[in-house]
């Protein structure tokens, strides 16, 4: 149960970034790892051919969708760490979460 005083989009939007970072970062060394077998043309078609399942595709997205809601939560606590304060941080927060949310549809569009 979150404890009430943490129930505010600042402290939903400092877990989200947590939990992005920790995320992509989990996913690096298994990126690092498929590269590696570039090694060995065999191992490697065969590793591109198992990303061609939807469910990898799906998960492809996701990692997608991570990255921009951590780059545009990353941005956002750059401004609040190096602009003057401002009193329109659920706004920036807000704003950071669509930019996000445009990132994943046009990803999932095809778009980028
Ligand atoms: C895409 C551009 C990125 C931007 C703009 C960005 C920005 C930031 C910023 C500003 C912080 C500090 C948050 C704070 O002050 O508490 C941070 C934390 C962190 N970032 Fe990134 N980052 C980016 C990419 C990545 C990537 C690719 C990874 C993982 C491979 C990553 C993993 C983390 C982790 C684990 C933290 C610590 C989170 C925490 O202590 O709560 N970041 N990021």
């Amino acid at each position: 149960m979150i404890r009430p005083a943490r129930n505010h989009p600042g402290y939903w939007a400092f877990l989200l970034h947590r939990l992005t970072g920790l995320t992509l970062v989990l996913f690096l060394p298994a990126h690092f790892l498929v590269l590696g077998l570039a090694l060995d043309a065999a191992a490697l078609d065969g590793a591109i051919a198992w990303t061609a399942r939807p469910l990898v595709k799906f998960g492809e997205w996701g990692i997608v969708v991570l990255l921009a809601a951590h780059m545009t939560g990353g941005v956002r606590l750059l401004m609040l760490e190096l602009l003057p304060w401002s009193e329109r941080q659920k706004t920036r927060i807000a704003v950071s979460l669509g930019l996000a949310a445009m990132f994943g549809v046009a990803f999932a569009l095809g778009l980028v």
